[in-house]
């Protein structure tokens, strides 16, 4: 429990689903703090309902904030998402309304990092399933022909999406002797490029080429089926895709078939197209690595990612600007006559 001190002016505040401790201790400082301390997603019901009547929310990326949402919960002023990722909120809707809606950056670059790394190595080598085959007490002693994966070292990786979390893998291809190609909207400066020793390639470069494909693009209508039957065929027999991105990104049944059929050789997978259910023939595949999206599930990072949720909240709540502001329309112009805009916040 919380220690909750109520009083008129203190705003209230819903957190949506179980976060760490001292991010509700945080927040029950400034706040009144409803916190749903299951750690079970809202029905969308529930949802507005907790809402209505609430200032703040602080919100997890299975909460889908709406303009349908929005439009029932008039007194929200700010929705702070526990995720760098936000296509789960209407950021256009609530700005139009007035809502500051804001992310968590920065904190989790090198945590996802270094598990796109692990899905790397784990889908090139087999890991995975050569655990399952020695727990089931079928192995009986080495042999020079069992579970032959491919080397990483030596290799090309290819990088879609050369942002904050597309160049962290990027460093870490160093330690594995690879060549590394990446693609994306924009080309990286030279030194970054050379820093790096990443090359721009065009997309279709990129995954003919390519013995590892890792996905670092956002979710946009883009980049929805980013990866798509045309894609997979161009990918060599021997690669292998790692997605540690958003599920959608990648056509999942798609992806099942060329896995199937081996016009891949293996992926890694973190996301679903419908978290959390996979698309049908998936989890029957032994060539697939399958993470319950776990990117960036470190201690570390996941209590500085619940805590900066809370910074961003209570900020919004007492008149100074949010440290991760993604409309910061919403303190100016035309959008601020809905928002209660304090000197600070400006
Ligand atoms: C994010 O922050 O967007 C991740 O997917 C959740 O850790």
């Amino acid at each position: 429990m919380h220690a909750q001190r109520s009083g008129p002016l203190r705003p209230k505040v819903l957190i949506t689903r179980k976060i760490f401790e001292e991010s509700i201790a945080h927040l029950a400082r400034h706040c009144d703090v409803d916190a749903n301390q299951r750690d079970v997603p809202l029905t969308p019901h529930e949802l507005i309902r907790k809402l209505q009547g609430k200032q703040g929310a602080i919100t997890l990326l299975t909460d889908t904030i709406s303009d349908a949402v929005l439009a029932r919960c008039p007194d929200l002023k700010i929705v702070s998402n526990v995720a760098v990722g936000f296509n789960n909120l209407d950021v256009k809707a609530a700005t139009e309304r007035g809502v500051m809606m804001t992310n968590t950056p920065g904190v989790l670059d090198d945590t996802t990092a270094d598990f796109t790394w692990c899905l790397i190595l784990a889908a090139s080598r087999g890991l995975v399933d050569a655990d399952r085959y020695f727990r089931s007490g079928r192995w009986k002693g080495w042999g020079l022909m069992q579970f032959l994966g491919r080397d990483i070292h030596g290799k090309t990786l290819g990088i879609c999406g050369l942002g904050r979390i597309g160049r962290r893998v990027a460093k870490r291809a160093k330690g594995f002797d690879m060549r590394v190609l990446y693609t994306g909207r924009t080309r990286a400066p030279e030194k970054l490029e050379r820093e790096l020793g990443a090359a721009f390639v065009d997309k279709r470069t990129l995954l003919k080429e390519s013995d590892i494909v890792t996905l670092h693009v956002p979710l946009t209508p883009d980049t929805t089926h980013y990866i798509s039957t045309a894609e997979l065929t161009l990918m060599k027999p021997t690669a292998v895709l790692v997605n540690t991105s958003r599920g959608p990104v990648v056509d999942e049944k798609a992806l099942v078939r060329a896995l199937r059929e081996g016009r891949i050789a293996s992926a890694g997978l973190d996301v679903y197209e419908r978290e959390p259910r996979p698309a049908s023939g998936l989890t029957r595949l032994k060539n697939v690595v399958l993470a319950p999206h776990i990117g960036s599930a470190s201690m570390e990072t996941r209590l500085r990612m619940s805590n900066m949720a809370a910074e961003n909240c209570v900020a919004g709540l007492t008149g100074r600007r949010p440290p991760n502001l993604l409309n910061p329309q919403v303190l100016k112009g035309k959008y601020k006559r809905f928002t209660k805009v304090t000197p600070e916040q400006k």
